[in-house]
C-alpha cells in the first residue's frame, strides 16, 4: 500500500520514491562515486551538496564518509529546514547556506560537489549554464562533481515509451499524491539532451559528461572541472 501524501515536505520525500525510478539509490550511488574520485576521495575532503533539498545525499554522505566537511546550499528555507531536522544532532557539524550555488563564493575550493534533480529545474535560458558555471568555478580544478538529472531521451522514437514506461513505474509503484504535490516535480522541469547538456558542461569549464547509470529518463553523470 502507498502511504498517504501530506501537502508538506515529508511528502515530497514519499512522493519522490514513487516517482523517480531510482530514487533510492540516487544518493547513494552518487556519494559512492565522488567518494572514489582523486580529491574528494581525500580524508577531509570539503564537498558541496547543491540544492540539497529534504537532506538525502547528506544522510548518506554522513553515512558513507563522515570525515567529509559538507556544504548543504538550497536557496528554499524549507528545504534546509526539513533537512536539517532530519539529520538531528548531525546537522550541527555541517555549513549550511540558504542560496543558490550562483552566489556561491568562487574561491570557495571544494574538492567534489554532488549535485542531484537540481540542473533540471533550471531553463535553457542562461540559468542552466549560470548554475553549472558556478559550480565549475567553486570546484578545485580536476575536482568532479556527480550531477544526477531528468534527460531528454536520444532518440525522439523513445520519447512516448519513455513517458509510458514512467506512468507505468508510478502505477506499479502505487503512487498517490495530490496534483498540487506531483505538478512541480513532473510539469516544472526543463530537461536537455546528451548533445546540449554537454555543450552546457563544456562552455561551463568542465570535461565531457560520462554517464555513470541511467534509470528510464533519469541519469548520472560525472563532470571533472577541466583546469
Ligand atoms: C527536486 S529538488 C532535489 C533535492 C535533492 N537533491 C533530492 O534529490 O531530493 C531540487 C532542489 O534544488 C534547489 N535549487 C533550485 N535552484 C537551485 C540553485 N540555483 N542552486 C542551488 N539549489 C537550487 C531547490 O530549492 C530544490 O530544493
Amino acid at each position: 500500500m502507498a502511504a498517504p501524501i501530506g501537502g508538506d515536505l515529508s511528502g515530497y520525500d514519499l512522493v519522490v520514491e514513487s516517482l523517480i525510478p531510482g530514487y533510492a539509490s540516487l544518493a547513494r550511488l552518487g556519494v559512492a562515486l565522488l567518494a572514489a574520485s582523486p580529491l574528494a576521495g581525500r580524508a577531509g575532503a570539503q564537498v558541496l551538496v547543491a540544492g540539497c533539498g529534504t537532506g538525502a545525499e547528506l544522510v548518506e554522505a554522513l553515512a558513507q564518509r563522515p570525515d567529509w566537511q559538507l556544504s548543504a546550499v538550497d536557496p528554499s528555507a524549507a528545504m534546509l529546514s526539513a533537512a536539517q531536522q532530519r539529520l538531528g544532532t548531525a546537522a550541527a557539524g555541517l555549513n549550511w547556506r540558504q542560496s543558490t550555488v550562483e552566489e556561491l563564493d568562487a574561491e570557495a575550493g571544494f574538492d567534489g560537489a554532488l549535485s542531484v534533480l537540481v540542473l533540471q529545474t533550471l531553463p535553457d535560458d542562461g540559468s542552466k549554464l549560470a548554475f553549472l558555471s558556478a559550480l565549475a568555478r567553486c570546484l578545485r580544478p580536476g575536482g568532479q562533481v556527480v550531477l544526477v538529472d531528468l534527460m531528454r531521451p536520444a532518440l525522439p522514437l523513445l520519447e512516448e515509451q519513455m513517458a509510458e514506461a514512467w506512468l507505468g513505474f508510478q502505477r506499479a509503484s502505487e503512487l498517490q499524491a495530490p496534483r498540487e504535490l506531483l505538478e512541480p516535480l513532473t510539469h516544472g522541469s526543463h530537461p536537455v539532451g546528451l548533445a546540449r547538456l554537454t555543450a552546457l558542461v563544456n562552455a561551463a569549464g568542465f570535461t565531457d559528461p560520462a554517464r555513470v547509470f541511467q534509470a528510464l529518463d533519469y541519469e548520472g553523470f560525472l563532470l571533472q572541472r577541466s583546469s
